[in-house]
């Protein structure tokens, strides 16, 4: 079989590698044609469970299943060829026993064809990562701010200040030291979360964390403006398509209502031309 016009995906052992180089691009996408757009620009591109929230209007990310994940995983896969592509392991799909973190997450590669899965946790989840990783399931790990605990934490508060700081730095040492091959760090103080960067081994990459990180991710529809319901600090809209989208939408309900839509561009001719060969238009 030749490899040539093969495109090489790149692995969690590459970004691993990346360590304290260019910074890593971080993008989410939970659709094929938003993987298309981002696969080109992109390091890694995580299925988050936020899908829950982005695209099914959820109010947090709880209620998001193990199916949900696989099915926007499989589009995401298709359309994918360069980023590494990463999964969440949603609420209660990882947390009770490290037989249930390994069938689910072997599962969800098996399904999808991710090469990699993300855990939210620290300390108390490093002795699951390391199960994982030594049965041939590479983790992403995520501190800090972890939506998962929102009840835990009595909403999404920046983590880690004053002397809760040692707490996140532990969570972030205990992960590193169980073999994730990155670790998100999620709204803590910046100066932790450059003190954290500096001292681990592996990739950090940071939301509403620091330019420090060795990498950065960001939700696509936040930073599309696609998605209105909050507006966190960390973001930067880099475009208002929201906006766009609502103004396209209005305009066509203008034209349909005075009958500007359809025009004559928009409708067929009769059907003469068919039966004579020529393509009807
Ligand atoms: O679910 C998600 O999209 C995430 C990122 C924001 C890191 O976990």
């Amino acid at each position: 079989m030749s490899a040539v016009g093969v495109v090489k995906a790149i692995t969690p052992p590459n970004i691993r590698a990346r360590k304290g180089s260019t910074p890593l691009v971080c993008l989410t996408a939970y659709t094929t044609p938003v993987a298309r757009l981002v696969d080109g620009h992109c390091d890694i591109v995580l299925v988050g469970d936020s899908v829950g929230m982005v695209l099914h209007g959820l109010p947090s990310t709880l209620s998001v299943t193990l199916d949900m994940m696989i099915m926007h995983a499989k589009a995401v896969r298709r359309g994918m060829e360069r980023a590494l592509l990463v999964v969440d392991m949603p609420f209660g799909s990882y947390e009770e026993s490290l037989e249930q973190a390994f069938r689910n997450s072997a599962r969800l590669m098996a399904e999808t064809g991710c090469a990699a899965v993300k855990l939210e946790g620290g300390a108390t989840i490093a002795e699951t990562i390391r199960f994982l990783t030594a049965r041939g399931i590479p983790v992403m790990a995520h501190v800090g701010l972890t939506p998962q605990a929102v009840n835990v934490f009595g909403g999404y508060r920046v983590q880690g200040r004053g002397e809760d700081a040692d707490r996140i730095w532990r969570d972030a040492l205990a992960v590193s030291e169980a073999g994730a091959f990155s670790v998100v760090l999620e709204k803590v103080p910046e100066p932790l979360a450059r003190r954290i960067t500096e001292e681990i081994p592996i990739p950090t990459i940071g939301i509403g964390a620091s330019a420090a990180c060795d990498g950065q991710i960001l939700v696509v529809d936040d930073m599309l403006g696609l998605f209105g319901d909050f507006r966190p600090k960390f973001v930067k809209r880099y475009v208002e398509l929201g906006e766009a989208a609502s103004a396209a939408i209005e305009a066509y309900a203008c034209d349909v209502k005075e009958r500007r839509f359809p025009a004559a561009e928009h409708v067929f001719g009769d059907e003469l031309k068919a039966i004579t060969g020529g393509e009807a238009t």
